[in-house]
């Protein structure tokens, strides 16, 4: 079964396919693609697993193939430059498509190819990791890390059509699913409590990757996500919301160095982080609070910041957020369970409580 969202964005509308054994059936991309050409982007491990069968369902493309190293710590610039060179070399015109295979970084690195090269090419999406899946591979944000900060270098791109092939999810790690599971919590939280009791409901399903359970965690996430983006592409407004838990999960991202906790890692860890401030300001009642802690542990992610970093330098982290305004910490903070609200000049004694443990 093959289902089909759309993300409505006026001429740049795009289709995500959502289904098993998706990689077979590159007919569905053939409409993204303007010209006989595509770069697929992908990295050793999963070209290993997947791209001869993806080359061999664009056959009748010119499709070349570029390689980039396996790893968050290579999402940077430097990387981009071996997407460019192949890109150049193989004569790559601006009617090409750039072809994303792999997870979120493959994801946002070719995208981010894809709108500098030549002022602005086409690219797709074909999600391999179940963060990409439900999160990276829609919506647009493209770009790469800077040592000083996550995903500081960047632009919007959106990609012409979304592939999903849920059977990839069969090789990814234990570690890699538990962090893909961080951003599907995030979508109950920020609005969909049916979804949330639904999620407590499956975890077990989901853990032991369920293809069913899978198949609607997976399509919700999405459908989740598209409704917002479109209701706001660039941010000005509710898709901050989707930057739930963020702030302090890229604080430990980088304050133990890109890569070392796995940015679905980081996330459910402030998913639950957030969660705990809001309870200090009364915006949670202990039982929801329960109810969040006790789910994220379910999915196998960690719910106490990690050790190597003290609630000083997570703060000095912190500040240097996108979100915040005029040099005040913004964050995005739960409403009971299922809403949130943006929260504006937040204390910094209350986040350092928090990351104290108190
Ligand atoms: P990732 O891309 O590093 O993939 C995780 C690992 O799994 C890699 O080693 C990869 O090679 C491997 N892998 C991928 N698919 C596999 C498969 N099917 N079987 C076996 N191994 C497989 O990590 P990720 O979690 O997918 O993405 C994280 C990145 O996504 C971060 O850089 C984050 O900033 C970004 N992100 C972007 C957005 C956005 O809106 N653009 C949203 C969320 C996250
Ligand atoms: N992952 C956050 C966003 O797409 O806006």
């Amino acid at each position: 079964m093959i289902e089909t969202l759309n993300l409505p964005l006026g001429e740049r509308s795009y289709p995500i396919h959502i289904g098993a054994g998706l990689l077979d059936r590159a007919e569905l991309l053939r409409p993204a693609l303007r010209a006989r050409q595509a770069m697929i982007v992908s990295n050793p491990t999963v070209a290993g697993l997947y791209l001869e069968r993806l080359q061999a369902a664009l056959a009748d493309v010119q499709t070349d193939v570029v390689l980039l190293p396996d790893g968050e710590s290579y999402k940077s610039l430097g990387t981009l430059d071996a997407v460019f060179t192949a890109l150049l070399e193989k004569r790559h015109t601006r009617h090409t498509t750039l072809v994303a295979l792999g997870g979120g970084v493959i994801g946002d690195m070719t995208g981010f190819a894809a709108a500098c090269y030549q002022r602005g090419v086409h690219f797709v999406q074909v999600p391999t990791t179940l963060l990409a899946q439900v999160d990276s591979s829609v919506g647009g944000k493209t770009g790469v890390n800077h040592p000083l900060g996550k995903n500081m270098i960047g632009a919007f791109h959106q990609p012409r059509a979304v592939l999903i092939d849920t059977d990839t999810l069969g090789t990814l790690p234990e570690r890699e699913f538990s962090a893909g599971l961080a951003e599907i919590i995030k979508y109950g939280l920020i609005g969909d409590l049916p979804f949330f009791a639904w999620l407590e409901s499956q975890m077990d399903a989901l853990r032991a990757r369920e293809p069913e359970a899978l198949r609607q965690a997976i399509a919700t996430s999405c459908r989740n996500k598209a409704r917002i983006v479109a209701a706001d592409e660039r941010e000005e407004g509710v898709r901050a919301w989707l930057n739930l838990g963020h702030s302090f999960g890229h604080a430990i991202e980088t304050g133990l160095g890109h890569g070392t906790w796995l940015h679905g890692e980081a996330v459910g860890c402030g998913l639950v982080l957030a969660a705990r401030l809001a309870r200090r300001q009364g915006e949670l009642s202990e039982a929801e609070l329960v109810r969040i802690q006790a789910l994220m542990e379910r999915a196998g992610l960690p719910t106490r910041p990690p050790t190597e970093l003290s609630a000083e330098r997570m703060l000095e982290l912190m500040r240097v957020d996108k979100k915040n305004l005029h040099g005040a910490l913004r964050l995005i903070l739960p409403q009971g369970l299922g809403r949130v609200r943006i929260a504006e000049a937040v204390s910094e004694a209350e986040i350092l409580a928090v990351l104290a443990g108190a």
